[in-house]
């Protein structure tokens, strides 16, 4: 058994089994000088340093790390990206920036399709390549757990390669990943104007193929106007439950379709972007404790106003962060800035934004027993922040205080 012992650490950890709301939603357990056993990679014990030395045993083989008095957070878990895609779109940054909407470009073939082209031109090392890039530059900033969703392939060949890429960089680097089918994600040029064509084939060839090669543990679909409609967003969730996947749903990013109240209304675990969730749909989350993944780098990116985090917390909704790295809408990796962003541009408190994407952000994705505090029975996942509290993440502007990444009890990235 390898036993390693984190000592003379400033521990800053969600706790309990379920995701947490309302009033919970900003509650952290905090030990001013604390210590963790890692017993072959899982949290054994956890508590004020004194406490803990006196459980070490002899004959364990031992490796002791000290932490320097600085905070402990867990891993973070960042439950939404897109990072699998073969190519950026600096272009259409640029073309945003300018004026061009969003929905727009994509209207016109390009975004979500321009990178659909792209990855039908790469190989599938060189898109696994790239993938393990940007997922090892998230693991430098912190991220230990990441969904990572298909969606730029659009057929079913293609959809395979990605969902194969994405769990081959599960397999070739210290990330734990979580695949998602998102077929839905745009409807591909061949079905301009058969929206509900394509739908048949995501219902008849692709998900059947998903769900029977074993290889996405969650279905989404992008329910938006001019995308699928709640409608075609409800027949294909329906059909992936009944296939055995968990349900997300990209729901009111730009505009409020009654997203929010399909995904709490077929349970599904998340229900993601709500930029622009109306009240209803806020309350029909509250109600069946659908959690709300908001990204608030992406109305960063799309110069919209965030999603209101305050009145989801107030009403009762559980919710995480996450980056939601994309070559469109939103390229970024980090999630210290996302927590920044959460907290300076969301009004979360420093506790909250902690929630939000380390405990919540595990359930989410489905991982709430495995990851996402730092509580006995989780995996040794941790960050050593160069700052005392986990306030430092919002506080040093757009930099990264994360020093150490340790996995399962093993570092995997020292900056310091
Ligand atoms: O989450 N909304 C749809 N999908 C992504 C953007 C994907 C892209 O632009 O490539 C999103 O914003
Ligand atoms: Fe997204």
């Amino acid at each position: 058994m390898t036993v390693k012992i984190f000592r003379n650490a400033r521990i800053y950890t969600p706790v309990g089994d379920a995701p947490s709301r309302g009033l919970d939603q900003g509650m952290i357990h905090i030990l001013e000088r604390g210590a963790l056993i890692s017993s072959d990679g899982i949290i054994s014990a956890v508590g004020p340093e004194e406490e803990v030395l006196a459980l070490r045993q002899a004959g364990d083989a031992e490796e002791e790390v000290d932490c320097g008095g600085c905070c402990v957070i867990p891993g973070f878990v960042d439950p939404h990206t897109h990072m699998c895609f073969a190519a950026r779109r600096e272009e259409e940054f640029s073309m945003r920036l300018a004026g061009a909407a969003y929905l727009d470009i994509l209207k016109k073939g390009g975004g979500i399709l321009s990178s659909v082209r792209h990855v039908h031109a790469a190989s599938e090392q060189e898109l696994f390549e790239r993938t393990r890039a940007l997922a090892l530059s998230a693991l430098s900033f912190g991220t230990t757990t990441v969904e990572i969703k298909s969606g730029y392939g659009l057929d079913t060949e293609s959809e395979l390669k990605m969902l194969s890429v994405i769990r081959r960089v599960g397999r070739e680097t210290p990330l734990h990943v979580v695949p998602t089918f998102m077929g839905a994600h745009a409807v591909p040029e061949a079905y301009r104007g058969d929206v509900d064509g394509y739908v048949d084939l995501l219902v008849n060839e692709m998900l059947p193929a998903v769900a029977e090669q074993g290889v996405a543990l969650f279905s989404d679909v992008f329910c938006e106007e001019g995308v699928f409609s709640p409608g075609q967003a409800r027949r294909l969730l329906v059909e992936s439950r009944r296939r055995g996947l968990g349900l997300k749903v990209h729901a009111d990013e730009v505009h409020d379709t009654g997203g929010a109240a399909l995904a709490a209304e077929l349970g599904a675990i998340s229900a993601e972007h709500l930029l622009a969730a109306s009240d209803e749909g806020i309350r029909a989350l509250a109600a069946s404790g659908t959690i709300a993944v908001l990204l608030p780098a992406t109305a960063y990116s799309l110069r919209k106003p965030y999603a209101r985090a305050r009145a989801m917390i107030d009403a009762g909704v559980p919710v995480a962060l996450a980056t939601d790295c994309n070559p469109g809408s939103c390229f970024t990796e980090s999630m210290p800035f996302v927590f920044g962003l959460g907290v300076m541009g969301m009004g979360l408190s420093v506790g909250e934004a902690l929630v939000a994407t380390t405990k919540n952000s595990a359930h989410a994705v489905g991982l709430g027993a495995v990851c996402g505090t730092l509580e006995p029975g989780k995996n040794a996942d941790l960050l050593v922040l160069d700052g005392d509290t986990p306030a430092i993440l919002a506080y040093h502007a757009g930099v990264s205080p994360v020093k150490r990444v340790y996995k399962k009890g093993e570092r995997v990235v020292c900056t310091a």
